[in-house]
């Protein structure tokens, strides 16, 4: 791996533990004012201290983020479809590399549609980012999406999309945690990170699923909903630091979660 790119990466991934704790917020890039991120800057300030990495896009890093912060930023640059569109596949790369390298970004992340109408055109995109990131010494996020087809998320489904992902060059993946999990980290040569997904009924089932992905080979999280949609979204995060990094049980992160109310 080359140097820049290892170097940015290990910013993210923190190697005293080989894991990290990313904080997602780039949601309002086709679902506009999420729930809890109508202000993100907001949202997202009390939580920076925790966050080993902030998820965004430029036009809220821009306009939200202070740009003193020491919190390394994994810049989402595709995007191009809505909620509301045809189809939530139909994504290209929205911002340069140049532009990202104006950011100072520590990574540039992209989703692929795999066994969409738009694989093709999704995974050329990744083709295109990861060269570009070459170019720069910046790593790539594959994001394996599923659309509005939550029910794609097995292990078979998401193995096929992680894999990919890596074949085509990406630097870390980000997928959703399923049941026999193991398989899809063991079968993609690069660091997975799970996503949050929507928010879970109580705080102990999102302590658990990552606890769980951890365990099964996860390099981390890439979380959002479960954490600023939650009344306490400082004690989610300071317990999904405690699973991820310290290795607490998922009951232990519930008590330093209701210790920080
Ligand atoms: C996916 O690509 C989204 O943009 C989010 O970054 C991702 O889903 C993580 O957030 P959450 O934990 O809310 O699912």
């Amino acid at each position: 791996m080359d140097w820049g790119i290892k170097n940015r990466l290990s910013r993210i991934i923190k190697p005293a533990t080989g894991r990290t704790v990313m904080l997602a917020v780039d949601h309002g890039y086709f679902l506009g004012p999420t729930h809890r991120l109508e202000h993100v800057g907001r949202t997202v300030g009390p939580l920076l201290d925790y966050a080993d990495a902030l998820m965004l896009t430029r036009g809220i890093l821009r306009s939200s983020i202070d740009p003193e912060t020491a919190v390394p930023i994994v810049l989402r640059v595709s995007g191009g479809s809505s909620i509301i569109g045809d189809d939530l596949s139909n994504e290209t790369i929205m911002t340069s590399m140049e532009d990202a390298v104006r950011l100072n970004v520590a990574a540039v992340a992209l989703s692929i549609f795999v066994g969409s109408d738009y694989e093709k055109q999704t995974l050329e995109s990744l083709a295109l980012l990861v060269d570009m990131g070459q170019e720069y010494g910046i790593p790539v996020l594959a994001v394996t999406a599923v659309g509005k087809e939550l029910g794609k998320r097995d292990a078979r489904f998401l193995s096929l999309s992680c894999r990919i992902a890596a074949e085509f060059g990406a630097s870390f993946v980000k997928t959703y945690y399923c049941d026999e999990f193991e398989k899809v980290v063991e079968s993609c040569p690069v660091p997975v990170v799970i996503a949050g997904g929507p928010k879970l009924e109580t705080e102990l089932d999102a302590f658990k699923m990552a606890n769980d992905a951890i365990q099964k080979g996860a390099a981390g999280v890439d979380m959002g909903r479960n954490i600023w949609q939650n009344d306490n979204p400082v004690g989610m995060i300071k317990g999904i630091r405690a699973v991820v990094h310290e290795r607490k049980q998922p009951e232990e992160a519930l008590e330093i979660f209701n210790q920080s109310k």
